[in-house]
């Protein structure tokens, strides 16, 4: 919560966590999970390293990215690695997922030594991806993995 309250100093809805070890590697993106999205096409978010939450989300949108022809990269990866693919225009989207917002994109991080503009809004595969996992959820297209569980 304190790391919480720092970023809303900073101007920012949510804060990158790195892992308590190191403090080097991405972990989550305040109560969600992660992802980026590469120039290529690919598909980055770091792998369940024990502090990671395994979510319902993160796993859906592993199998629906394959759907849509995306390549998915799940390792450890570091936050001076997303930063400098930012700048570098390697990572062109992010964003984080979770049941309750399903995707959230990020627009810019910012962190001591500068910010790191990715996107203005969400980028094309964020929003495929979301489109995706909201039509399978209700029912607009067909549910290929058999997730859907009736309830009554
Ligand atoms: C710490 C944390 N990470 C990630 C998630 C996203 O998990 P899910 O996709 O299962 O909602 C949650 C959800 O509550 C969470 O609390």
């Amino acid at each position: 919560m304190i790391a919480q309250y720092e970023g809303y100093d900073h101007g920012c809805s949510q804060v990158l966590f790195g892992d308590a070890a190191s403090g080097m590697n991405a972990e989550e993106l305040g109560g969600m999970n992660v992802m980026l999205i590469t120039a290529e096409g690919t598909l980055v978010t770091p792998g369940l390293s024990g502090t990671i939450l395994d979510g319902v989300t993160r796993d859906s949108i592993l199998t629906v990215a394959g759907d849509l022809g995306l390549a998915t990269d799940v390792r450890p990866i570091t936050l001076a690695e997303i930063f400098e693919g930012i700048a570098q225009g390697h990572f062109v989207e992010a964003f984080a997922c979770g049941t309750a917002a399903v995707i959230t994109p990020v627009g810019e991080f910012r962190t001591k030594e500068g910010n790191y503009p990715i996107s203005q809004d969400a980028g094309p595969h964020t929003l495929a991806i979301r489109n995706r996992i909201l039509d399978i959820q209700y029912g607009r297209v067909e549910d290929t993995h058999s997730w859907m569980v009736k309830a009554v």
